[in-house]
């Protein structure tokens, strides 16, 4: 076979692959400046490779200048060639420095490791169709999904998410029961807890290390009083009558989505609503194939699938499953209504009554 090839084209693509692959390469000299606080240093103001290494710490000056260029290349910080000194913008403070900007990305770049660690994992479920346990894929993949949703969540929760549901916040100020389940390292739990104080909340998780780290959270942030935090999987959770469900981007997660929504059902007070957070996406693929889509269909394809695909039932409904299909699992588990409450670029927020 012979194509013709188009130079222009490319010339282009081969671009675009160049740009690509200087992300990928990033990853390691990103996790080891947010890790030595080299970002943090640099926040303090401009300073050159000498400065920068004396306040992180006394690091080796080598290594802090290859590093510091490496990031002017990637556009991670900036480069005064004349004064041969870096420094942050205030942009680049938030993706880098500030923990609690919406788009602070630390998280982002460990998940990126974590889903190259689990790679060989991965791949020989392509030939053999099963999964991988949660807690089998990577050393931290939990610390780092933990951290990758967080600045959503610190920056959503309160301020729109829960307002957007049918009285709920109103029951949350008043004095409400909680289950926040698939809670992970319980981030999401805890923000609850700190705004709503008259409630009690219990977050669940199957994972036992994800429910060890959320428990010293609780107890770092003294919130141990109101939030308890319980192995289960989301099926078998014992107690009930809870007025609000809520479950942050896990359901695509789970092996039997319709049988959890099921059990969700049963575990609700009368009057009670399910808030179901999930990653935003189209109904048909071709709406996904987008920078957004882009992260999420390459971490479904290591993370979410795998992870269904290793329990009962393996749904494997992927992250990028879309509202449709969500909502009719949802009310095959028994929900008469679900609606899309409100959403953001990377989720999309359910209410399943
Ligand atoms: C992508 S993580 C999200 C964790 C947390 N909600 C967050 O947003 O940071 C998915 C979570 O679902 C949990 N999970 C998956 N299947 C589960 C099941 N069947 N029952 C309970 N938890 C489950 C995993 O242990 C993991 O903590």
């Amino acid at each position: 076979m012979s194509a013709t090839i188009d130079q222009e084209k490319l010339h282009a693509f081969v671009g675009k692959m160049l740009g690509d692959l200087g992300g990928a390469l990033s990853v390691p000299t990103a996790r080891i400046g947010f890790r030595l606080g080299l970002f943090d240093a640099l926040a303090q103001g401009p300073a050159s490779a000498e400065e920068l290494a004396t306040r992180a710490g006394g690091l080796h000056v080598r290594y802090v200048r290859e590093w510091a260029l490496a990031q002017a290349a990637n556009g991670f910080v900036d480069f005064d060639a004349g004064a041969d000194r870096f420094a942050l913008s205030p942009e680049q403070e938030m993706v880098f420095v500030n923990r609690d900007s919406p788009v602070y990305l630390a998280g982002a770049f460990e998940m990126a490791a974590a889903m190259i660690e689990a790679e060989p994992k991965v791949e020989e479920c392509f030939r053999n169709g099963r999964g991988v346990r949660w807690g089998d894929h990577a050393g931290c993949l939990f610390c780092a999904t933990g951290a990758f949703f967080r600045p959503g969540y610190v920056n959503n929760i309160v301020q729109s998410w829960i307002p957007a549901l049918d009285g709920v916040e109103a029951k949350l100020k008043a004095g409400a029961r909680v289950a926040d389940v698939g809670c992970g390292v319980g981030f999401s739990t805890l923000l609850m807890a700190q705004a709503y104080p008259e409630s009690r909340f219990t977050g669940y998780d199957f994972h036992e290390p994800s429910i060890e780290d959320a428990r010293r959270h609780a107890s770092d942030h003294g919130l141990d009083d109101r939030v308890r935090f319980e192995v289960s999987t989301a099926k078998e959770i014992p107690e009930g009558n809870y007025d609000l469900v809520t479950m942050y981007d896990c359901l695509h997660d789970m092996g039997d989505p319709r049988g959890c929504a099921a059990h969700m059902r049963r575990i609700l007070a009368p009057g009670g609503s399910w808030m179901i957070v999930e990653p935003i996406a189209g109904d048909s693929a071709q709406d996904n194939l987008n920078p957004v889509g882009r992260l999420y269909y390459n971490a479904s394809t290591m993370i979410c699938v795998p992870t269904s695909l290793d329990q009962e039932v393996g749904e494997g409904l992927g992250a990028q499953a879309g509202e449709a299909r969500l909502s009719q699992i949802v009310r095959e588990g028994g929900f008469i209504s679900v609606r899309r409450v409100t959403e953001g670029p990377f989720n999309m927020v359910l209410e399943a009554r």
